[in-house]
């Protein structure tokens, strides 16, 4: 292998479903940097190490694109003319990115209003049927994956197991670079396919005595949209963080042996929680993320009030799993309107106080 980063499923093909055949439909996401936190770990507690696995700079500047690089080769490798998916936004950018890059058609079903600008920018861009149903991420999910049952269309949901396979890949990215697995993992919970697909990840590395230990799987939903901590199917889910605006995930049970295996937490936050982490990560650690995946670190700091980290030396990862710029209009909503000036040299050297 070359120096230059091949893309997950090359990377780490021996930890994958796939043979010689199957074609490597890749944008050369992963290798994601795990940035050590300098200013919001101190607020976690004092023996605690925290780094942030920010998925914001893949390719379609989400952690999807890890996923959906297996299911487009599988799904061409099957023979797939076109791909579907139901998406809050992100998966959509993705499943429309990687079917161009396969040269096929992707259809996207979106809830109609609640997804982020840029996301439905990104489905627009590549090419995808996009189609903004009347209804909730739920019923598009219904939709879907009636749709893949009845005709020859290929679902790359996270109910596809070839995603789950490409997902995992972050948790092997944070062991390799780590040189061990870390004590805990913090990660927003939407459809529940990522803290399953980490779990994996963290258990296969474990399973092959890469790793020694597994961490504490540590989830965290929305306030308005949190049926695993419930225990309820949320009928009307509501949340700033619409990319976890889901009432009935589909990976619900495998989420729940994650949580139960690890010893690990699901939690809900709400969201001034979560849009108060999402600020603190901008403006304090440098870091942009979109509202949801600031619920990771929202969680760790309302474990940490509870007293979760006191006396604990503990290494803790964080996933942020999106873009600040996917949700160009919270990031302006949250922020103060800018100053405006003159053309004048004068007047903005007062108004900056250097006179
Ligand atoms: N964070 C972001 C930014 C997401 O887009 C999602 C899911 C999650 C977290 C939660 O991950 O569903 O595996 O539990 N977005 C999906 C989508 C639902 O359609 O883009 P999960």
């Amino acid at each position: 292998m070359g120096l230059a980063w091949p893309g997950v499923i090359e990377h780490y093909a021996e930890f994958l479903p796939v043979s010689d055949a199957t074609p490597r439909i890749t944008l050369l996401e992963g290798n994601t940097p795990l940035i050590r936190s300098e200013y919001l770990a101190k607020r976690l507690g004092d023996g605690v190490e925290l780094y942030f696995k920010y998925e914001g700079v893949n390719p379609t500047c989400s952690f999807k694109d890890r996923g959906m690089t297996m299911a487009l080769s599988k799904a061409v490798e099957e023979g797939a003319q076109v791909t579907i998916c139901a998406s809050t936004g992100n998966t959509s950018a993705a499943a429309a990115a990687y079917s161009t890059r396969a040269g096929i058609q992707s259809v996207v079903l979106l809830p109609d209003g609640y997804v982020a600008l840029g996301k439905l920018a990104q489905a627009l861009a590549y090419g995808a049927r996009t189609i903004a149903i009347d209804g909730d991420f739920d019923d598009c999910l219904k939709l879907v994956r009636q749709i893949s049952e009845n005709y020859p269309v290929a679902l790359v949901n996270s109910l596809n197991p070839y995603r789950l396979q490409g997902q995992k890949t972050a948790a092997f990215e944070i062991c390799d670079w780590l040189g061990r697995a870390p004590d805990y993992h913090a990660l927003p919970v939407g459809n529940a396919g990522n803290i399953t697909s980490y779990w994996m990840g963290y258990s296969e590395y474990h399973e092959r005595g890469i790793t020694d230990s597994r961490p504490g799987m540590l989830g965290f939903q929305a306030a308005g949209a949190c049926p695993i901590v419930t225990g309820e199917v949320c009928e009307k889910p509501e949340t700033v963080a619409t990319a976890i605006r889901i009432g009935n995930p589909a990976r619900w049970q495998e989420a729940s042996a994650a949580l139960r295996e690890s010893e690990g937490r699901i939690e809900a936050v709400t969201d001034e929680e979560i849009l108060t982490a999402y600020r603190e990560l901008s403006e304090e650690e440098g870091i942009f993320c979109e509202p949801a995946s600031a619920a990771s670190y929202a969680g760790l700091k309302k474990l940490a009030a509870e007293g979760f980290f006191e006396n604990r030396e503990c290494i803790v990862t964080a996933t942020l799993t999106g873009h600040g710029l996917k949700d160009p209009d919270m990031a302006v909503e949250m922020a103060e309107v800018p100053e405006k000036a003159p053309n004048d040299l004068d007047a903005v050297v007062e108004m900056l106080g250097l006179a």
